[in-house]
């Protein structure tokens, strides 16, 4: 089996996200920007700079799957957020998403591999002071969806995973900005995520997920 590449190992989902990998066999690389604390293989590389992620990854060989899980959220107003944010949003949680996909291809159509996108939360659109990220999530969409067409032909899997609220550091920001309350017991554990994308990854031959959301169960 070839390697799976994880973008966001770093994060609150990617960190269990890299541990189920692991424990299910699978030989993970982590792509980001500091990745040099993790147990695993690890390409350094900024995705807010998706022009430099060709030098930065070189050539990728036994590629079985991407999961790109890597983020951010800022919060502004329309009237508040300038170029910048809405460049680095863009660059971030979605173009850099594609960039990686263009450079792992010939490795994913070789081995009729899975990419999988770490999207936004199910039904997730027109939200106030969130519209670059929501913006980059509905992008991250489009890309997955076309992608999934483009690629049936070369056997690449392509899924989207619609999270709901999930209980990491990025998660209890967001809600403290926006105001609202956080309680990590409503939330899902990364660690049941993580499952869930391993699981998604171990479809059979015949059927896969291309769209999974997520929610906390009924308590
Ligand atoms: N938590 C939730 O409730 C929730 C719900 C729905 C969807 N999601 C999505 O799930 C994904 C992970 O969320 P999370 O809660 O685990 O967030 P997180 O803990 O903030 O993790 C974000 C990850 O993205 C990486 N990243 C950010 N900017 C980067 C850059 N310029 N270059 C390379 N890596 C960069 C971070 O790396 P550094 O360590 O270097 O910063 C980190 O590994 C995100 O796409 C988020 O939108 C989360």
């Amino acid at each position: 089996m070839g390697q799976v590449l994880v973008t966001g190992a770093t994060g609150g989902i990617g960190t269990a996200l890299v541990r189920a990998l692991v424990k299910a066999g699978h030989q993970v690389t982590a792509i980001g920007r500091d990745v040099g604390r993790l147990d695993v293989p690890a390409i350094e590389a900024d995705l807010a700079a998706p022009g430099t992620l060709a030098a930065a990854v070189g050539e990728l060989r036994d590629v079985q799957a991407l999961v790109h899980c890597a983020g951010i959220s800022p919060i502004a107003a329309v009237a508040d957020a300038g170029p910048e944010t809405w460049e680095r949003t863009l660059a971030v949680n979605v173009a850099s998403a594609a960039e990686l996909v263009r450079l792992t291809l010939p490795a994913l159509r070789r081995s009729r591999g899975h990419v999988v996108f770490v999207n936004a939360s199910p039904g997730m659109t027109g939200v106030p002071r969130w519209s670059a990220f929501v913006g980059s999530k509905a992008a991250l969409r489009e890309l997955a969806d076309s992608l999934r067409e483009e690629e049936e032909p070369y056997g690449v899997r392509v899924t989207t995973v619609y999270p709901a609220a999930t209980a990491t550091e990025l998660l209890r920001e967001v809600r403290t900005t926006f105001g609202r309350p956080y309680d990590p017991e409503r939330c899902i554990r990364p660690e049941t995520l993580a499952e869930m994308i391993v699981w998604a990854l171990a479809a059979p031959a015949d059927a896969y997920a291309c769209e999974l959301s997520v929610v906390p169960a009924p308590r």
